[in-house]
């Protein structure tokens, strides 16, 4: 019998300001929309997540694609993931440069290749090769993404109590199962402001930026990079789900033991084998959207959730 499918979204976890309040919202809510009708039409988890995550790449407001931020060098490097748990076939892409849609190129290694993640020059020549479309780093680069290196630069923070401040910006990301019971995640990012030229955080390691597995469910983690490695976030998720956990008890129970032994803050969002989803977070804000039903739920400040309901989507 079919499921009913059900799409979560993040914008990425950190103190947004109240200026960029408004467009996150709406540029989830569009992710949300874009994945769901994939969805309906009986599309796979898989291209749901991807569609999704190609929104927010295309949307200035978030750091992916185009809007990422700036490495120490104000270069522009993304890493992006994307992970099918019908198979836990993966693929992955760090460090690269002058793509607009790093998640699609994810997929092409997942697809194409023998490979999980492809990285530097080697992607480059790939990316080259598969016609993936080209930008020129100027393309992808905002005036908002200026600023933050700019402040970076005058304030010099540490990294990891950034993101509780509105010095960085982070990450977006969908999880979502199909009709078929297959769940998927994809995760992309530009990193952190004023990383090191070729630092690659949690986004395109498996476990860590996303995990999705059948027998369990899917995630799609933000934050502190450094962090969310140490404790492999998105694995640590499902082993709690795996324990017997709902989906919100098991993120919530990850993102404090990241605190706790780590210090570190972010936020995900994950959907259960069962369509059971949540969207957790510890740092200031998160945008973050899902739907399910017809129905659409979003959010950005702790505890707040709204509905609105979609007639051409029932
Ligand atoms: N979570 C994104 C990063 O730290 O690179």
């Amino acid at each position: 019998m079919d499921l009913k499918p059900v799409i979560v979204i993040h914008g990425g976890a950190w103190a947004i300001p109240d200026h960029l309040a408004e467009c996150s919202k709406i540029g989830v809510k569009n992710a949300a929309k874009c994945g769901y009708s994939v969805l309906v039409n009986r599309g796979s988890s898989m291209q749901a997540v991807e569609s999704a995550v190609r929104v927010l790449e295309d949307d200035i407001s978030f750091d992916a694609g185009h809007g990422a931020v700036l490495n120490a060098d104000g270069d522009v490097e993304l890493d992006a993931v994307i992970m099918d748990g019908k198979n836990l076939a993966a693929g992955s892409v760090s460090c690269i440069k002058n793509i607009s849609n790093p998640i699609t190129f994810a997929r092409t290694v997942l697809e194409k290749t023998s490979h999980t993640m492809l990285t530097g020059k080697g992607a480059d020549a790939y990316a080259e090769k598969m016609n993936i479309a080209r930008v020129s780093r100027d393309e992808l680069v905002t005036e908002h993404a200026i600023q933050e290196w700019e402040q970076y630069h005058k304030y010099k923070q540490s990294v990891t109590n950034l993101f509780n401040t509105e010095k960085v910006h982070d990450t977006v990301g969908a999880v979502a199962i199909d009709c078929q019971g297959n769940v998927s995640c994809a995760t992309s990012t530009g990193g952190i402001t004023n990383k090191m030229v070729g630092r690659v955080g949690d986004s395109p390691i498996i476990g860590c930026g996303g995990y999705a597995d059948n027998h369990v469910g899917a995630v799609s983690t933000t934050g502190h990079g450094e962090s969310i490695m140490k404790v492999t976030l998105a694995r640590l998720v499902l082993f709690y789900m795996e324990q017997g956990e709902t989906p919100q008890k098991a993120a919530d129970q990850a993102l404090e033991y990241m605190i706790n032994r780590v210090h570190g803050r972010g936020g995900l969002v994950v959907v259960s084998k069962n369509g059971q989803w949540a969207a957790r977070f510890t740092t200031k804000r998160m945008a973050w959207a899902s739907i399910q039903d017809g129905v659409l739920t979003f959010g950005l400040n702790p505890d707040e959730i709204f509905q609105e309901s979609l007639d051409n989507f029932s």
